[in-house]
């Protein structure tokens, strides 16, 4: 297909800079395996998975024809006072799969509608339990939950927030950023180890400011995902999990970027060894396939809700929340499928093998390169992070990621950051292929 055969004057681009993609398009119309064809017919090769959702690589048939099979079938029904088969068996599957006692599962269609959801149960949940006045969130500096106004309030990139001034909710505080970019700018697969601990922020600072009998919920990706793939220090989610359980504080994981695989294991959850109240999912659960998202809630949770409704009439309703295709049957088939296939390929311990691969590439072939700072990987993700052009922030990144793709290789722009997060099906000329065109492109732009 020729660039001139379809018209872009009326799709207004998210997160693009419109102006500029307008001269110099990319445009795709097919993708198999890792790879993609473009509009002018070049094979690219996926770094990213389109944004960390085609964990088992592109154009399955196992999931299209799980599609397919459930229009036939049934196509749509309503979510409101009835629900589907999918639903059902979709959540059975999610609930079996999560640690501890995550086991309901509200469903929606995105990432960031999984934080609201997740910030709304949580506020539910407290005043169901006598606590209505626990309305201060914390979440983290850099930290991304989306773009509604929940998520981008406990939210912390600057760009994202800097325009909605007054219209952000107004009780939230955030923890301090979690990299140090001195000591551990090179991380290869393990956890940074901090001398500081940088929770005392949380329990001499932020509590009190705000009274801990006053805070809903803690919300924190466990591994930075959009700012750029920034870890944990050891230890971390660990003592977060237990200041919030002394001062009766939610803890709610987003696990949109972490979840089904990425880290080798189920869960960030799974790899870090702990279990939140409220894990929020989206991408990977459908192979990116359809929009599916959805938050696993603890039975305590469920459990103080449906104890608040004993004796109120049968029809009254506990949560006054959904979304119209929540639990979507075409939705839940897909994901359905694709946690059959990531079981039946074992793709999620894939992840964690060739998140090794990939971690030594990266090292290997970028550490030392004009303007690298740091390079940190973790399971089948990684970031290279370089020196800002004075000025210009975020441009060298930007400049790269353009020249990559001319050279046939997705990567993603994270401010001063280039991160790669390839299928889990990746092939070791895969990954050598992406490092080597990074190499390129970074030396191209010094
Ligand atoms: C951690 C995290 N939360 C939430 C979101 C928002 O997801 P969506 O774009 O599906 O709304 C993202 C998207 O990248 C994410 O990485």
């Amino acid at each position: 297909m020729a660039q001139q055969d379809f018209n872009m004057e009326h799709h207004w681009l998210p997160f693009t800079p419109n102006r500029s993609f307008k001269k110099d398009p990319r445009v795709f119309v097919a993708a198999e395996g890792m790879h993609f064809t473009t509009h002018d017919g070049k094979q690219v090769l996926d770094g990213i998975s389109s944004l960390w959702c085609v964990g088992a690589g592109h154009n399955r048939k196992p999931i299209n024809e799980a599609i397919k099979k459930q229009l036939d079938t049934l196509d749509y029904a309503t979510a409101f006072q009835a629900s589907n088969d999918q639903a059902f068996k979709a959540a059975d599957m999610i609930a079996a799969m999560a640690p501890g006692e995550l086991n309901k599962v509200l469903f929606c269609n995105s990432g960031s509608e999984a934080a609201d959801t997740a910030l709304k149960a949580a506020l539910a949940y407290h005043r169901a339990r006598g606590e209505g006045h626990r309305n201060v969130f914390i979440g983290r500096e850099r930290g991304y939950h989306g773009v509604g106004f929940g998520g981008m309030s406990v939210g912390g990139i600057p760009a994202n927030r800097k325009v909605f001034g007054a219209a952000l909710l107004p009780r939230v505080d955030h923890l301090r950023f979690i990299h140090d970019p001195v000591k551990h700018a090179y991380i290869n697969g393990i956890e940074p180890e901090w001398q500081e601990d940088i929770l005392l922020e949380l329990e001499n600072r932020i509590l009190p400011l705000h009274d801990p009998s006053n805070i809903a919920a803690v919300i924190v990706e466990p591994v930075a995902g959009s700012a750029g793939w920034y870890l944990p220090p050891r230890g971390y989610l660990k003592r977060l999990r237990e200041i919030c359980d002394k001062n009766g504080i939610l803890l709610i994981f987003d696990e949109v970027i972490t979840g089904f695989g990425r880290l080798g294991t189920g869960f960030g959850a799974d790899y870090y060894g702990v279990v939140p109240d409220m894990l929020t999912f989206a991408k990977c659960v459908t192979n990116g396939v359809i929009p599916l998202g959805g938050v696993i809630c603890s039975d305590r949770i469920y459990g103080a809700m449906m104890q608040a409704n004993e004796g109120a009439p049968e029809h009254a309703i506990e949560f006054f929340h959904g979304y119209t295709y929540s639990g979507h049957p075409v939705a839940c088939a897909a994901a359905i499928a694709t946690l059959n296939l990531l079981k039946e390929e074992k793709l999620v311990e894939r992840a964690g093998q060739m998140g090794k691969v990939l971690g030594d590439a990266m090292h290997a072939g970028l550490k030392g390169l004009p303007n690298v700072t740091g390079i940190r990987c973790l399971g089948l993700a990684g970031a290279v992070e370089l020196a800002s052009i004075p000025g210009a922030p975020g441009k060298r990144a930007y400049d790269i990621f353009i020249s990559c793709f001319h050279k046939g290789v997705l990567v993603r722009p994270a401010g001063e950051n280039l991160v790669l997060a390839p299928p889990y099906i990746v092939e070791q000329a895969h990954i050598d292929q992406m490092v080597g065109t990074l190499a390129d492109a970074i030396r191209q732009h010094a």
